[in-house]
């Protein structure tokens, strides 16, 4: 069986790639569980030095399996824990984080981003975060981190009016520093984390402490915003929208 998340280590850079083209990487529980793992076990090991998360050229992530997202809410509502695990991962993770995004980034595609240090995006590449319209509400701490990194007024668009960012406006937004041609991005990212890599790590360390200081606000409000995504996920608005997406006509 093709697995759905590859964990490649190349040297002090380990790659962290979703691997579901065909679903355009949408995130199943299994998924989130081999990325939150990649992410944590590199911890434990001082030869990593950079992560780097990517997808496939068919694009970066659609989001949370809009099927798994319709399980949740006919079973408990609540959040997979699968999912807060990685969320957690995400905020906690010591490691500098890389993305190189092609395609579309949607929901925690485009959320988890804002846990990154340096994202490379293709030119092609698409931000939209669709919670509101799907009758739910921000997550992965995006509601605290994208104000604070856009400035209210785009964070609003963004994340409750869901109008997508081109690559060129993610930029200018913060959310990205380089955008490339699409054949690029890879190689692009990983040259980037190889540099971040080569700095002292101990130096690195101690700076990346200093710009995210302590995540327990960020811990906070992953939680305040999963207690929220629970009664949102049993709403009828919510579980209107996700029938509606999985029986789609095209
Ligand atoms: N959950 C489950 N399946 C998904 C999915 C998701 N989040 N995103 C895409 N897919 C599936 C599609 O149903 C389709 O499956 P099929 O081939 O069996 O019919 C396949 O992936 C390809 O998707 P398609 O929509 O044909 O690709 P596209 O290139 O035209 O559009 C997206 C790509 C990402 C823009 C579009 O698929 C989309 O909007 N997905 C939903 C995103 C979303 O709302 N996520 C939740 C965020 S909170």
């Amino acid at each position: 069986m093709t697995e759905l998340v590859i964990i490649t280590d190349d040297g002090p850079v380990r790659t962290v790639r979703m691997n579901r083209p065909e679903k355009k990487n949408a995130l199943t529980m299994a998924m989130y569980d081999a990325m939150a793992g990649g992410i944590e076990s590199a911890a434990q090991n001082p030869a990593l030095r950079c992560l780097l998360i990517a997808g496939t050229p068919t694009g970066f992530c659609a989001g949370n399996d809009i099927g798994d997202f319709l399980k949740m809410a006919t079973k408990s509502g609540a959040l997979g824990a699968p999912i807060l695990r990685f969320l957690y991962a995400l905020a906690r993770c010591e490691t500098p984080l890389v993305a190189a995004v092609q395609g579309n980034a949607v929901g925690i595609g485009t959320t988890l981003l804002m846990h990154c240090d340096h994202v490379v995006a293709a030119s092609d590449a698409r931000f939209s975060t669709p919670f509101v319209g799907l009758g739910l509400v921000p997550e992965a701490a995006s509601s605290l981190i994208a104000p604070r990194l856009m400035g209210q007024a785009r964070a609003f668009s963004l994340l409750v009016m869901g109008r997508p960012l081109s690559a060129d406006e993610a930029k200018a937004a913060g959310l990205v520093n380089t955008v490339v041609a699409p054949d690029a991005v890879e190689a692009e990212a990983m040259q980037a984390a190889r540099a971040i890599a080569a700095l002292p790590p101990q130096g690195v360390l101690a700076s990346r402490r200093l710009l995210r200081g302590k995540p327990d606000d960020i811990v906070a409000r992953i939680d305040a915003e999963a207690e929220l995504f629970k009664t949102r996920l049993q709403s009828a608005e919510a579980r209107a929208a996700f029938e509606a997406f999985l029986t789609r006509k095209r």
